[in-house]
């Protein structure tokens, strides 16, 4: 059975996000109905396509769509670029009979896949419609809700990107089975995220799950799972509807954790944590910083930290890159304004405030506390 979380955009854009286990089956018969016609490009990566292209291609053809073309690139963050995407023009400008604006582009994958496949989906044609079919907890909770869509460029994160909503999603829980854990765990520090801006509770359900490592076990507590993800998906569609396009501060709480996340990602070429093991390090040290600032109360850091630890998450800023860099790299990040960052602080766990400027300094103290309190352990080797 499916819970369906809806998205109430305006302008005939809403759209439903669609949770459950096995329902890759029923992606044709819901897809028909928001499809404009019956061609569909499923866009995915190798280790996903392996498991699930072919269903969610027969699930497509039994609803009365032509055989979907299947068009893959390379697995990881770094493929989240504009040579990624120039293939990706190439490969549907050579498909036959020739796409058209009407031609349905699905993204079968994580959250690589959703934004490149999101942001080919907005340019290719001037705007064509999609469907995200998240296979990883960070897109099931976070990236496939809400339509940002981009590429990195250089050190920038998502620098170049535009807004564009897909029309339905479709989480099936039972994608996660074939997930590595530590691709799991990095999914969890997004659930984490809004157990701060939020949903304190979500941050038990994390500490629940995350004691059973992966999903297949038959002792691993699924209904937590489907329901953290349920919870988080209704907290992202409030939020994007009322601030689609981020420009009250409502949608920046979103980013609680990411300004330093991001950071420590740009300042390891990408390669080093997950994403969501960048965020995990970078809540730990919008907590530090917060409580510099006067804004987050010590137990509220504590807080972030057992739950950040106890779903096997990194804590430690990265030995080897200095306060300096992190600093220079924050100047780009996208909340920046003139080259000062904005930060999104815990007043309480569950209550944050977006768009604090921090003194450069508050910043330094704020990652000499975090340097102090949290060394290596948990740092995935
Ligand atoms: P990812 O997309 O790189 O996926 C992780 C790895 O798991 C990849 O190797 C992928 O091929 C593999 N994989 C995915 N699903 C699988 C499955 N079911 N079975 C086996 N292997 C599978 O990583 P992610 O954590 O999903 O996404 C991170 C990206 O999401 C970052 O680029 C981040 O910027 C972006 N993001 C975007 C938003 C947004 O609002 N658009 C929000 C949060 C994060
Ligand atoms: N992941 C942040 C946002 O969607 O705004």
């Amino acid at each position: 059975m499916a819970e369906i979380v809806h998205v109430p955009l305006d302008g005939g854009r809403a759209y439903d996000i669609h949770i459950g286990a096995g329902l890759l089956t029923n992606v044709g018969e819901v897809v028909n109905g928001v499809a404009r016609s019956n061609r569909a490009v499923i866009v995915s990566q190798p280790p996903i396509a392996k498991h699930y292209a072919k269903t969610v291609a027969d699930s497509l053809v039994a609803a009365g769509f032509d055989a979907p073309d299947v068009v893959l690139f390379p697995a990881g963050e770094r493929y989240k670029t504009h040579r990624t995407l120039e293939k990706l023009y190439g490969a549907l400008y050579e498909l036959r009979p020739a796409i058209d604006r009407k031609t349905l582009l699905v993204a079968l994958g994580g959250g690589v896949v959703g934004d490149v496949v999101g942001f080919l989906a907005a340019t290719y044609l001037r705007g064509l419609d999609y469907v995200q079919v998240p296979t990883t907890l960070l897109a099931m909770v976070d990236s496939s809700v809400g339509g940002k869509t981009g590429i990195d460029y250089r050190a920038g994160k998502n620098l170049i990107g535009a807004f564009h909503q897909p029309r339905a999603v479709f989480a099936d829980t039972a994608t996660l089975r074939t997930l590595p854990v530590r691709e799991l765990q990095a999914g969890s520090a997004e659930v984490i995220k809004y157990g701060v801006i939020r949903l304190p509770r979500l941050i038990d359900d994390v500490i629940a799950s995350s004691e059973f490592g992966t999903i297949c076990g038959p002792r691993y507590p699924h209904a937590v799972l489907s329901g953290a993800i349920r919870r988080s998906c209704e907290i992202k569609a409030e939020v994007v509807t009322r601030d689609e396009y981020e420009t009250t501060g409502l949608r920046a709480i979103l980013n609680f954790g990411h300004t330093i996340g991001h950071a420590v990602e740009a300042a390891t070429n990408y390669r080093r944590y997950k994403h969501g093991e960048a965020v995990a390090i970078g809540m730990i040290a919008a907590a530090c910083i917060g409580e510099v600032a006067g804004v987050t109360p010590p137990q509220v850091r504590d807080d972030v930290r057992r739950a950040v630890f106890n779903a096997k998450l990194p804590s430690a800023l990265p030995d080897d890159v200095s306060d300096d860099a992190l600093i220079a790299l924050l100047g780009r990040d996208k909340k920046s304004e003139n080259g000062a960052p904005k930060f999104v602080l815990a007043r309480a766990l569950g209550d944050v405030v977006s768009g604090v400027a921090v003194e450069e300094s508050a910043i330094r103290e704020g990652l000499a506390m975090q340097r102090a309190k949290y060394t290596a352990e948990g740092v995935p080797s």
